[in-house]
């Protein structure tokens, strides 16, 4: 018989979730569950509406409009990510636009939407084996996790990383914008009522700050051989 194991990696923007949780994934091959997409996801649905107002004062609203979108979602599982199809097409670039990246704390403090993605997620992951990456994967998601590793990284080292991401595809995009969203996206997640970001009990907190990916993944390999 397959024993299927999960894996949760909790942690502030930019503190080295999504590198550090591909390179596990990959390693050991499981499937990597990318819960910030889905956050991303349905801000990113809410938006397109001309509605958004209503839907956030009105829960039964809200709760409909998440159980009729999501029946036009698909979602792909693989250890390279998590993908996600609106109506056979491939969302992605979409979910890391300014709009989208202003909202979504938001969003994510609502308990509806927090509901929705918990219960959603949880099926998601049934009989796999999976690397889960987001703010409460350990904490409330996948409280019996195998593992719980939460990771850290100062606002400065955490601001420089997003910001040299961002220069990519925005060359106009400054330095001090980006740090004043990622605290304020910090303070959102860390202050609301729902599934705030906290370190989950029997959580390994590492800090990332000096280390390269590489080394963190072998911390996590370290812990996971012991
Ligand atoms: O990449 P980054 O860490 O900046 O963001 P993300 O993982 O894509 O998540 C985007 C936003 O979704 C976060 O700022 C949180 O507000 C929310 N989120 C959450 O509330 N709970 C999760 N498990 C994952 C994301």
């Amino acid at each position: 018989m397959r024993i299927f194991k999960i894996i949760t990696i909790d942690g502030p923007a930019s503190s080295g979730k999504t590198t550090i949780s591909r390179l596990l994934a990959k390693k050991l091959n499981y499937l990597l569950l990318e819960s910030g997409s889905l956050y991303r996801l349905v801000t990113y649905l809410l938006l397109s509406t001309s509605d958004l107002k209503n839907y956030l004062k009105d829960s039964q609203k809200l709760l409909k409009f998440l159980e009729d979108m999501f029946k036009e979602i698909e979602i792909k599982l693989l250890s390279e990510g998590t993908f996600i199809y609106w109506k056979e097409r491939l969302i992605k670039e979409e979910l890391r636009s300014k709009d989208v990246e202003n909202v979504v704390s938001k969003v994510a403090a609502l308990k509806e939407v927090r509901d929705f993605l918990t219960n959603f997620m949880r099926k998601l992951a049934e009989n796999k084996s999976i690397v889960a990456e987001g703010r409460d994967m350990g904490s409330v998601v996948f409280p019996y996790a195998d593992l719980k590793i939460f990771l850290t990284a100062s606002d400065e080292v955490r601001a420089r990383r997003r910001f040299k991401e961002k220069l990519n595809k925005e060359s106009n995009c400054k330095y001090e914008e980006v740090l004043e969203n990622i605290k304020f996206r910090d303070e959102l997640d860390s202050k609301r009522a729902v599934a705030p970001l906290t370190v989950p009990d029997s959580a390994y907190v590492i800090d990332t700050s000096y280390l390269t990916p590489e080394q963190v993944l072998n911390e996590i390999l370290k812990l996971i051989e012991k």
